[in-house]
């Protein structure tokens, strides 16, 4: 029984990022609802989790491409008896080729998983959070959000909104015990790039560039506890947002690596 814990819905909790905030919530004693595709995954999570913290994991197996999975991922939370203190909007993927050479049906996909979906769950759980007097939520953007746009990629223009959207809805919420952040990391130490398929050229990278999952989420948790609406990851991150804000983007543009400045010219293999 969950007694008086409070429970943190996790999307993409399989892998990265999201995997790590599960860990995280639940080693301060969160019950989880944690969310992805991959099924094996997810129990195998839930089980560990559990037997290590005593904490009740529900394990929700959702493609959150699909137009009515915030319905019912909420369907599933309130059949167990629960609500949504914490929602960490986190799954996420970059589409590897080119605007031009994308099937509609892939850019549709894209824009459910990483902003329409996560708009729909904030809508959907914040009357709750604000009659409860108690609500985190924490949509995972990205530093993309304040780059340069790389040549027919949408990432950056997505991670934008959800920067913006989540300085208004918290804007929203000031003075309440209800708090969004947008939580905005640089390149992190996940399957992100595999599934992107540059990992080759990524890591490439020079190391100071890269932060560990566990620093993205104990700073994000932090600026959210805060009620701070957009938190930049690492100060190698910060400093590169300020490059950003005062070297133009044509310069910036000249000295990213070739291989980060191009989405991929065919859409299939
Ligand atoms: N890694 C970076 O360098 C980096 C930098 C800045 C921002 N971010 C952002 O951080 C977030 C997490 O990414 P990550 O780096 O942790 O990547 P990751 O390791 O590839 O994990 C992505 C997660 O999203 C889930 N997911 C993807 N599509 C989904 C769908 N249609 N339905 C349900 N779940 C889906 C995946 O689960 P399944 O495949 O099992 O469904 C997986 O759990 C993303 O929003 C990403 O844009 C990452």
């Amino acid at each position: 029984m969950s007694g008086d814990r409070r429970l943190a819905v996790v999307t993409g909790a399989s892998a990265g990022i999201g995997l790590a905030f599960a860990e995280f919530l639940a080693e301060r004693g969160f019950d989880l609802a944690i969310v992805a595709r991959r099924e094996e995954r997810l129990l195998e999570l839930a089980a560990r989790l559990g037997n290590a913290h005593g904490v009740d994991v529900i394990p929700i197996t959702l493609d959150l491409s699909d137009r009515s999975a915030p319905e019912r991922l909420l369907e599933r939370i309130e059949a167990a008896g629960r609500h949504v203190d914490v929602l960490v909007n986190n799954a996420g993927y970059a589409i590897p080729t080119r605007f031009t050479d994308t099937d509609w049906e892939a850019i549709e996909d894209f824009l459910e998983v990483l902003a329409i979906g996560q708009v729909d769950l904030m809508r959907r759980v914040l009357p709750g959070m604000r009659e409860r007097d108690y609500g985190r939520i924490l949509n995972i953007a990205s530093l993309a959000a304040f780059a340069p746009e790389n040549a027919g990629g949408l990432y950056g223009a997505v991670k934008r909104f959800m920067v913006s959207a989540s300085r208004a809805i918290s804007k929203e919420h000031r003075g309440s015990n209800v708090h969004v952040t947008a939580v905005c990391p640089g390149y992190t130490r996940t399957e992100f790039h595999d599934v992107l398929g540059n990992r080759r050229q990524i890591d490439r990278l020079p190391r100071l560039m890269w932060q560990e999952v566990g620093a993205v989420v104990n700073e994000g948790w932090s600026a959210c506890e805060r009620n701070k609406a957009v938190v930049i990851t690492g100060m190698n991150n910060k400093f590169l947002r300020i490059v950003c804000t005062v070297v133009p983007a044509r310069l910036i543009m000249r000295v990213m690596p070739r291989s980060l400045r191009k989405t991929r010219a065919k859409a299939k293999d």
